[in-house]
């Protein structure tokens, strides 16, 4: 499994590849992966001649007072999980090489990052949709893969796409959960036995939401009302959001029509986790 971490290493990797007509697929991940990304490299794999698995952990993404400094990182494994599943290539710069001195661009998608994570997370969108655009410039990918449960990045990503006109696809992949229900992260690493058996509730609350849509509920204050019944049965629990909003503008709805987003963000213990069903009424 090839390690790169310059840029001038991976453009040049990237355009012999593509010199001999081979196309190219990125997956973009702050690595310690898990069964999650690995459909998404699995389907990766599956349509593209090479694939690049990029690990590295922004810091622009993360506030002041996030997990930046304790993310899980172990890049040997996430290198022989790479290997076991056909990707050509891992790129992980140094933050010095992504953002050398004198940085000062930045990327950032107003108003469909202004409601959920982004109302919690304030600059996080505009980290991730800088790394993603350096990304994407420097593999050249004919597709790039992201996950379903980050749903406001896989929106902000596709409207970022498009309106920059970028020769990319991007390819969105469902949820990966574990046998009970969590939604895979890295960051269920950090949970205890009793704040991961707490957390199974998300699940629980979003399924509610989607079987109260399908019994014809559009009222969007009921069905918030009933998740946070849910979740608040739950003392290790805190949440962060609950929202629901249009696909593809991440605005909030009052009342559903169609397909909506339904998200969540609720503390287990000092952990934030998300997860979000898609209502179709
Ligand atoms: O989803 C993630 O892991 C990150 O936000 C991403 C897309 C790799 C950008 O740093």
């Amino acid at each position: 499994m090839e390690t790169i971490q310059t840029v001038s290493s991976m453009k040049k990797t990237v355009a012999e590849w593509k010199s001999e007509g081979l196309s190219v697929g990125l997956v973009p991940t702050m690595g310690f992966l898990h069964e999650g990304h690995m459909s998404l490299i699995r389907q990766a794999v599956s349509d593209n001649d090479r694939v690049v698995v990029s690990v590295f952990v922004n810091p622009m993404q993360f506030g002041e007072n996030e997990d930046f400094g304790r993310y899980p990182r172990d890049l040997d494994r996430d290198s022989a999980m790479c290997a076991k599943e056909g990707a050509d290539v891992i790129f992980s710069p140094p933050a010095s090489e992504m953002y050398p001195s004198g940085f000062c661009g930045y990327v950032d998608l107003a108003a469909m990052t202004d409601g959920l994570c982004g109302a919690k997370r304030p600059g996080h969108f505009r980290g991730v949709c800088t790394v993603v655009m350096k990304l994407l410039n420097i593999a050249g990918p004919d597709r790039a893969y992201f996950g379903q449960k980050d749903a406001q990045q896989l929106a902000v990503v596709k409207r970022m796409a498009e309106d920059f006109n970028m020769d990319v696809e991007i390819v969105g992949m469902p949820i990966v959960r574990e046998a009970d229900g969590l939604a895979m992260s890295s960051r269920n690493s950090y949970l205890s036995g009793e704040e991961r058996a707490a957390a199974l509730s998300i699940n629980r609350a979003l399924a509610e939401a989607a079987k109260l849509c399908g019994g014809g509920c559009r009222d969007v204050r009921h069905i918030k009302n009933r998740i946070k019944a849910v979740l608040s049965g739950e003392p290790l629990l805190r949440v962060d959001y609950i929202e629901v909003a249009g696909m593809d503008t991440m605005l909030p709805l009052d009342m559903l029509d169609g397909r909506a987003l339904c998200a969540v963000a609720v503390y287990a213990g000092k952990t934030r986790l998300i997860d979000n069903v898609v209502l179709e009424a």
